[in-house]
């Protein structure tokens, strides 16, 4: 099991069910160079060279490409020759965290070159020595990268599951499910209580499981996994030797747990809400219906349609909204680029709303753009209800006072429910049509309008899961000193937002390996 755990992590090649047009889109010639954005390398005023023999190519893997550009900046101020391919003049390859096979296969992949002896490959210890001292350092055998792991590092490779859910691949489908479906009905539970810690905790160990690659058949696993807190194992060792929890058991059968999950399915009722309405006393949707003035104008819709929305949207359907959705923007604005996020994106086969990113390569086009479509749609009868949010993201702002730690981003949106019309088996087969059998649906659909400069970081964003996207951010600020948002990923040591063009550009900053999104899962 220990070999095939290795492979799975290091498993490079996607399995993208769904890869969209946009994934790997890159934006025209034009730079958008905005303030604070670093200049483009090749712009900077180099240093007159001083050690013309010698040529570094710093190795992006591992490294971040973030981290890259500035140690190959610092380089070129002090003299050296830094290439930014890989190229036959290369002498120096300078590497971080990767062994030296890791290295030549990853240089063979992007260069073509077959790199059997290779100029010397050397670990970053060498190259920051000699930036140090302005002057490369004599080469020392510990400047060498080890040519295999260790057996030692590879029994740690093999069994180490990184901490973050953003390091690992989380497919759909997992064997531990019933085990994953326990602990996050108690997060639930925590969340219910408004106990955000303790519902993390369930939450992430979840996840772990979820990434597993097997079904976890002993406890001793838990002990070479990240996550586990002693409840959790608890829970855990109860099911492995009981088959159930009772403690699992109990919280699902709880008044509170039922009534609260009953309120929370409700669109526009969030956790207080629904708890404010347990303690006093309301237990079902027909309590709520006789005291309507305790509900807003969302929540009222939320409650009409409650049947439908709580019945998950199939991917057919989605796909018959996103039609629906390119048919109308495109017909408001030509070049418009509607795409499917969320977990739909991720590749799931059901979801309880569907999301939509629109944008147009022209930045400003997007303007007024979605006023129109949601006119024209309501005046169609297609829209059930619906709430916009103008737009009010700030640059300067959200970068310089890292305001954007919470999930919400700033982007003009319309979170709608939407009647979809649906040619259903009953409607065709039967002359009497009735409630039962009417030709539509309500449906949930979000959608977020993005200027094309923010794109890529709208598309990390809203695909999800929100788990991945929690970790992806502790990952940027714990690890990186980044803060990564909707709009834009800043790094606090350069004092500057990074650049992207798609979101592989992100992941790179962040020195993360490229997750696709049907491995976001998590
Ligand atoms: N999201 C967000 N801001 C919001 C709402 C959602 O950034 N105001 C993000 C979430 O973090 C998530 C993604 O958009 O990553 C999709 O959210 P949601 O539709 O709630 O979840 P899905 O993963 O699509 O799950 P489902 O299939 O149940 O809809
Ligand atoms: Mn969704
Ligand atoms: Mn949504």
């Amino acid at each position: 099991m220990k070999a095939g755990l290795l492979g799975y992590w290091n498993n490079a090649a996607a399995s993208v069910t769904r890869e969209l047009r946009l994934d790997r889109m890159t934006l025209p010639l034009r730079k958008r160079q905005r303030p604070g954005h670093p200049p483009d390398l090749a712009l900077i005023s180099q240093a007159p060279l001083r050690f013309p023999e010698i040529g570094i190519f710093l190795v992006e893997k591992r490294m971040g490409s973030s981290r890259r550009a500035f140690l190959a900046k610092l380089a070129r101020t002090k003299g050296f020759r830094v290439e930014e391919m890989y190229n036959d003049t290369v002498t120096h390859v300078v590497s971080e965290q990767n062994t030296r096979a890791e290295v030549c296969e990853w240089l063979e992949a992007r260069s073509g070159h077959v790199v059997g002896n290779v100029p010397i490959v050397l670990d970053v210890s060498w190259f920051t020595e000699s930036m140090g001292v302005a002057a490369p350092v004599e080469i020392e055998p510990r400047h060498y990268l080890v040519t295999e792991p260790s057996s030692v590092a590879l029994e740690e490779e093999c069994v180490a599951v990184p901490v973050y859910a953003c390091q690992r691949r989380t497919p759909l489908s997992n064997q531990n499910q019933r085990f994953t479906d326990a602990l996050e009905t108690l997060a639930e539970e925590a969340s219910f209580g408004s106990n955000e810690g303790r519902s993390l905790a369930f939450s992430r160990a979840a996840s772990v499981l979820r990434s597993l690659p097997y079904a976890l058949t002993r406890l001793e696993e838990l002990n070479s996994l990240p996550g586990f807190g002693s409840h959790s194992k608890k829970v855990l060792q109860d099911m492995l030797e009981e088959g159930t929890s009772v403690e699992v058991q109990q919280v699902l059968h709880s008044e509170r747990y039922r009534t609260l999950k009953l309120f929370t399915g409700i669109f526009g009722v969030g956790k207080k809400t629904a708890y404010r309405w347990y303690q006093e006393g309301l237990r079902t949707l027909d309590d709520l219906r006789k005291q309507e003035k305790k509900l807003n104008r969302e929540q009222e819709a939320g409650l009409l349609h409650y049947a439908d929305l709580n019945r998950p949207v199939s991917r057919p359907e989605a796909d018959k909204v996103e039609e629906l959705m390119q048919d109308v923007f495109l017909q408001f604005l030509p070049g418009a680029i509607v795409t499917l996020a969320g977990g739909f994106r991720r590749g799931k086969e059901s979801g309880h709303d569907v999301d939509f990113l629109i944008t147009h390569p022209e930045e400003g086009k997007e303007v007024g753009l979605l006023m129109n479509a949601v006119s024209w749609l309501s005046s169609q009868g297609l829209m059930l209800y619906h709430h916009m949010r103008k737009n009010s993201y700030n640059e300067r702002w959200e970068m310089t006072t890292h305001a954007s730690k919470g999930r919400m981003d700033h982007f003009e949106s319309c979170f709608s429910i939407f009647k979809l019309n649906i040619q259903s088996e009953a409607t065709i087969s039967s002359s009497v049509v009735t409630e039962k059998t009417r030709s539509w649906k309500a449906v949930r659909v979000d959608l977020v309008i993005v200027p094309f400069a923010q794109y890529p970081y709208a598309l990390l964003g809203w695909t999800g899961s929100k788990h991945f996207e929690r970790e992806l951010r502790r990952f940027a600020v714990h690890e990186r000193k980044m803060i990564l948002n909707s709009h834009c990923l800043y790094d606090t040591t350069q004092k500057a937002g990074l650049p992207a063009h798609c979101e592989e550009d992100i992941f790179a900053h962040l020195g993360l390996e490229y997750v696709p999104p049907s491995q976001r899962n998590a």
